[in-house]
């Protein structure tokens, strides 16, 4: 009470509020290892990677950082930077073999158990995420994402998760990025790896959404009076500005290409696609003589189904990019398939400095635009920033530029919690450097440097952990 009425009468709040969460992010594949220890299923990144050569150094992440043995380190790595907020992930074919709850695996369940209650012990609150792109690849031979039935699959898996471990976790994650999930991986940027976006890649857009929804409402019936715990689905995004003010319009677009698509069906008041983009994406389709639109339908039950399936916005957030109205035709096709869909391309701000990526703008106002945009556009009051971090391809232990951005991050945030956004927490990717999907283990994102070639797989603190630390510790941002 008294910061806030220091604030009040004297301007800007220079600690975070004592509830802030201060985290740190991993995944199930990209740190485990253990691919195939007890009785785990083999995932779809285990047989894509099996039987491909599609990362940049050969690698795979059949160990990585080795956490299925080593989470105790893990553990105390997340004391050390003074963590109160932890984002893992759970293997779904760890827990399920078959990708089905007919078999719970007694040792994936003691896994999991064993790192929740190692995190509370230390005062450390597990935020989990149920699902980070390791399907089953059981599942994913019955079609995957493509296949509407995956709705129910994960409200199954859902139900698992929150029986063994619902007592515990109080943050639920359901998917991690649905626009990686299938814009990624019907675009051959990420498992399965298929070529397959106007048909394959739009099924998956419905089937994310009703799959998250259907592990919302499987906890609202049957957990909610229980445990009292929160769930979101986390959204990836650019945050797009116009290059010049011609490109207004087309910003919009992009927006909701990009954000709207995964964000309007649950947070607006409608529900359903975003309209103007459905109808663009359905003439696109028509033009070309598929008979369906490219967002498949939602029926008028579906769309109650997914409407407010939140009790906050998790977000991603990396960078911002400037958005130029093009030609459909001769627009580009990366970062994520669409561009040619609504005549877009990406630029950066000469002005901008980029880290090693040359995509990766370094624009940290781009946040606070953003948590505004979706404050001002979905009247969401609780925003959980679930990912953010930078990527370098050195493994120097003295980051400057890592802490840099987290730093100027940070700030936004504190400013934009002045502004009145309730933002609940902010997570670094990663707490250490990991598999880096098909960057493999070139690209880090580390706190903790990880080295692969140690046989313990020493665990480091890089300089941007001691900044993080000083943070998390003191609540405030070091001058
Ligand atoms: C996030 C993902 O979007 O980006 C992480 O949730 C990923 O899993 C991180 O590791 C960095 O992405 P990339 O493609 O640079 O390795």
């Amino acid at each position: 009470v008294f910061s806030a009425v220091v604030s009040g009468c004297f301007g800007q709040n220079e600690t975070f509020p004592t509830w802030f969460l201060f985290g740190a992010a991993t995944a199930a594949y990209q740190i485990e290892g253990g691919w195939y220890a007890g009785d785990k299923g083999e995932s779809m990144w285990d047989r894509l990677l099996h039987s491909n050569d599609i990362t940049l150094d050969s690698s795979n992440a059949d160990v990585a950082c080795d956490s299925y043995h080593l989470w105790r380190r893990d553990i105390e790595v997340a004391k050390e930077l003074g963590l109160n907020m932890y984002r893992f992930s759970i293997s779904w074919p760890r827990i399920l073999p078959s990708g089905f709850p007919n078999q719970v695996s007694e040792d994936g369940k003691k896994y999991y158990s064993n790192l929740i209650d190692g995190l509370l012990e230390k005062g450390i609150q597990p935020v989990v995420t149920m699902y980070h792109w390791d399907l089953p690849q059981s599942l994913q031979d019955l079609g995957g994402w493509a296949n509407p039935l995956i709705a129910t699959w994960f409200g199954d898996y859902a139900r698992v998760l929150f029986t063994l471990f619902g007592d515990r976790v109080k943050y639920w994650i359901t998917l991690n990025e649905p626009l990686a999930i299938c814009d990624g991986g019907y675009n051959k940027m990420a498992a399965p790896f298929l070529d397959d976006m106007k048909i394959g890649g739009y099924l998956c857009n419905k089937h994310v959404l009703l799959a998250h929804a259907a592990a919302y409402r499987v906890y609202e019936k049957e957990f909610q009076s229980l445990y009292y715990g929160k769930l979101s689905m986390a959204n990836v995004f650019f945050w797009f500005k116009p290059e010049k003010t011609t490109d207004d319009e087309a910003t919009k677009l992009a927006i909701q290409m990009w954000e709207g698509r995964y964000a309007h069906p649950i947070y607006s008041e409608s529900g359903g696609w975003p309209p103007e983009l459905e109808k663009i994406l359905a003439e696109n389709s028509k033009k070309e003589g598929y008979p369906y639109p490219r967002l498949p339908p939602f029926t008028p039950e579906e769309i109650e189904f997914v409407k407010g399936t939140y009790d906050f916005y998790a977000l991603n957030h990396y960078t911002t990019r400037l958005v130029r109205k093009v030609d459909p035709e001769k627009a580009g096709s990366w970062p994520y398939y669409g561009c040619k869909e609504i005549g877009v391309d990406f630029v950066n701000d000469p002005t901008w400095k980029t880290a090693v990526i040359d995509w990766f703008a370094i624009y940290p106002e781009g946040l606070r635009e953003q948590l505004h945009w979706i404050n001002k556009t979905y009247g969401v009051d609780q925003v959980m920033i679930t990912e953010n971090g930078y990527p370098d391809l050195n493994d120097d232990l003295f980051d400057v530029q890592r802490m840099t951005y987290i730093k100027t991050m940070l700030q936004q945030v504190l400013l934009a919690i002045n502004d009145g956004i309730h933002v609940m927490g902010y997570t670094v990717w990663s707490m250490m450097d990991n598999f880096e999907w098909v960057t493999g283990y070139k690209t880090k994102y580390g706190l903790y440097a990880v080295d692969f070639l140690s046989p313990n797989l020493t665990r480091t603190p890089r300089e941007s952990a001691r900044f993080y630390s000083s943070v998390t510790k003191g609540r405030r941002i070091p001058k």
